[in-house]
């Protein structure tokens, strides 16, 4: 395991849409522990591929504060979502930034693990949120794109 780069806000390949993984090879089970490196290294509570600099629909998590509750996403879907939060939110790939964005209170997300076995994942507030906002850096979308307003100070 080794932690790896995390790609900043101005690199161009956060802008790029991610491809699905087909299967976990070896290269893929490595990069998903290097993630989870990377991730509890910087502090965050999620993180994508692309923001490690591949382009592969997989993304990290981990929302409580002891490292208890990791979860690794492959071909992550959001399939059903409903009523709404305003929230602050950050980002590892834009430091020194904060500022409250609309999401879904509760989302269903449908993926594989990383044995790429089929699971689904009921949440509701701060991990839906999460899982929100590291879905749409598969597509290209960082959250300041849809920031409604900067936390001051
Ligand atoms: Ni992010």
């Amino acid at each position: 395991m080794a932690t790896r780069t995390v790609r900043l806000i101005g690199d161009e390949i956060l802008r790029k849409t991610s491809r699905p993984v087909e299967e976990i090879t070896p290269r893929i089970a490595e990069l998903i522990e290097d993630m989870f490196e990377t991730m509890y290294a910087e502090d965050g509570v999620g993180l994508a591929a692309v923001q490690v600099g591949v382009l592969r629909r997989i993304i990290v998590i981990d929302i409580s504060k002891d490292h208890s509750e990791k979860m690794c996403l492959v071909n992550p879907e959001i399939v059903f979502s409903e009523g709404e939060q305003c929230t602050s939110e950050g980002c590892l790939s834009v430091p020194e930034v904060s500022g409250k964005v609309i999401r879904p209170e509760h989302v269903i997300v449908r993926a594989k693990d990383k044995d790429f076995k089929d699971i689904e994942i009921d949440a509701h507030g701060l991990l839906a949120k999460a899982l929100c906002h590291e879905i749409d850096h598969l597509d290209g979308i960082v959250f300041t794109d849809i920031m409604i307003e900067e936390d001051k100070d």
